[in-house]
């Protein structure tokens, strides 16, 4: 058999460690053949013979511990737009291609925008696997993606060392984390840096309220305060939301206030050992799959097991912080506030 890998979308951390999960199991466990595709889905279409690479063991060496992606990435969204629309042209390019590259599957590794157009590829006749990453965690049907726990790491020795400058000016520091439309990495971090305030876009804020509980705290004695903002928290405006939260902080209450966003650093650099690992079993679980014909599926973790799902089944979904989740029944109790 012959394996296509692609990785599209947002990179992360683990992307690597996934590439050589698939590859080194292939050819050496399975003695299939692998290469890889280049920038994402619309590698496949590319004229560019460097696009696409014989994969062997060498070249699948000393890529586990790397940031980013050997293969590059790019959202893909002209390419899922012309399937959707059922494109016959663009359709029979990619079918034409698949089969001039004698490929018997494609391992698609990215988020949900990916594993969307992933399924749509399985519609009109490819065989694909998914490999569901993102920092976000959002991904619906997996209890965890790769690259969320080295986001958490970043962000919470970010938000570590935020700690200390802001207890010698006495400020409310304001951090914004990414995670898209979700507030995973925000509860995660927030919650393991001592956050005093975390916003998630699930539960929203009441203003009046954040600024009340800051000023008690000052008034309690409590020197200083952090507050961590979710990117994808609603609020009035286009900019960003940690400078809605800031700059109506700063308006409402006597008290000095900076903002922090901690952006891309969130997914760059070494994946941690934890994302390392479950990058290399779903890589493993996968051409596992690919062995046994199972095609049009995602994979993903159930527990302390790695399974999979049909691809329509997490199409189209995002998988959010429900509001009782028990960091947020834990942060409560311990008088952490959530914005409402
Ligand atoms: O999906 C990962 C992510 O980093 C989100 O957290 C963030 O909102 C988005 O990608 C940024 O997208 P781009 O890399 O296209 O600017």
């Amino acid at each position: 058999m012959k394996i296509g890998i692609l990785s599209s979308g947002g990179d992360c951390p683990g992307i690597n460690a996934t590439i050589r999960g698939v590859g080194k199991t292939a050819l050496i466990h399975y003695g299939m053949k692998v290469i890889g595709i280049h920038n994402g889905f619309s590698g496949i279409l590319s004229k560019d013979p460097s696009d696409i690479n014989d994969f062997d063991e060498k070249s699948l060496s000393g890529i586990l511990n790397l940031g980013g992606t050997i293969l590059g990435t790019s959202r893909d969204k002209d390419f899922r737009r012309l399937i959707k629309r059922q494109s016959e042209e663009h359709t029979s390019a990619i079918l034409k291609r698949y089969r001039e590259l004698e490929l018997d599957c494609i391992v698609c590794i990215g988020g949900n925008g990916t594993q969307k157009t992933a399924h749509l590829l399985a519609s009109v006749g490819v065989n694909v696997i998914g490999v569901p990453k993102t920092i976000d965690n959002d991904v619906w049907g997996t209890d965890i993606t790769f690259g969320f726990d080295t986001a958490v790491n970043i962000a919470t020795e970010a938000i570590d060392r935020l700690h200390s400058t802001a207890s010698a000016h006495r400020r409310v520091m304001v951090v914004e984390v990414m995670g898209h439309h979700a507030g995973w990495i925000a509860l995660h971090a927030g919650m393991a840096a001592g956050a005093d305030v975390i916003l998630l876009p699930e539960l929203g804020f009441d203003i009046d309220q954040v600024a009340e509980r800051l000023a008690e705290r000052q008034r309690k004695g409590k020197p200083y305060s952090i507050v961590v903002v979710a990117e994808g928290l609603s609020t009035p405006g286009n900019g960003k939301a940690s400078d809605y939260i800031a700059n109506t902080i700063r308006e409402m209450t006597s008290m000095e206030v900076r903002e922090t966003v901690l952006g891309y650093i969130q997914r760059g650099g070494n994946p941690s050992p934890f994302d390392r690992n479950l990058a290399t079993r779903l890589g493993g679980y996968a051409t596992e799959m690919i062995a046994c014909g199972a095609f049009g599926r995602m994979v993903c973790v159930n527990g302390n097991r790695i399974g999979s799902i049909p691809l329509s089944e997490t199409s189209g979904k995002l998988k959010l912080v429900e509001p009782d989740n028990e960091l947020i029944v834990q942060g409560k109790r311990m008088d952490i506030f959530f914005g409402v």
